[in-house]
């Protein structure tokens, strides 16, 4: 069955990524408007975990956080391209929905788009790995590593992680729902945990 919360939610997504002046976020703006999504998008029956993510979703004015919202029962949380890499203390922290990829509803041989969910007062340690990226935090927010620059993020914010730099998420009290990009080598095989003073502290 065709659902058109969808393609509102990829229109909406698309539109993050409008303002960011790369050649790379253009052409993912282009690949999120114009390439068909399977007619058949599975609804799902909204469980613990889609309400968890709901309370912070519902607390953005982001618009792009109100169409996750509306097309919750269609993301495809679980979907991790990176999840034979993960930790198991980063797995029970997060959750990813990949919505654009080589193994995505919406095809695309180079280019990923994803959701990334972070619970509540958890952190998320430093990785990296060969793709470039932009986050976009669409709800909550993050004390936030890219490289040597570390600040508090929130909804509307872009960060852009190029290629190999270390990167860190660290949510308070409300968690954090954000957005990604990745270009360049899109390869998942590259995901790796770096030796985090943070970590070794506790
Ligand atoms: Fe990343």
């Amino acid at each position: 069955m065709y659902a058109p919360e969808f393609d509102r939610l990829l229109a909406c997504l698309a539109d993050v990524f409008r303002d960011e002046g790369r050649v790379e976020a253009d052409r993912t703006v282009n690949a999120l408007l114009t390439t068909p999504a399977p007619q058949s998008i599975g609804k799902r029956t909204l469980g613990d975990l889609d309400a968890e993510i709901g309370v912070v979703l519902a607390a953005s004015r982001h618009p792009a956080a109100r169409a996750v919202l509306a097309a919750q029962c269609l993301v495809p949380w679980g979907t991790n391209p990176v999840a034979g890499q993960m930790k198991d203390d980063a797995t029970a922290i997060c959750a990813v929905a990949e919505l654009l990829g080589p193994d995505a509803p919406v095809p695309a041989p180079d280019l990923r788009v994803g959701l990334l969910y972070q619970r509540p007062d958890s952190y998320y340690p430093l990785h990296n790995h060969d793709a470039d990226e932009t986050y976009a935090i669409l709800a909550g927010s993050a004390l936030w590593t890219a490289g040597g620059d570390v600040r508090q993020r929130g909804a509307g914010e872009l960060i852009h992680h190029p290629s190999l730099m270390p990167h860190a998420f660290r949510t308070g009290p409300e968690g954090m729902v954000a957005l990604y990009r990745w270009s360049g080598d899109i390869n998942a095989h590259s995901y790796a945990f770096l030796d985090d003073p943070a970590v070794r502290a506790v």
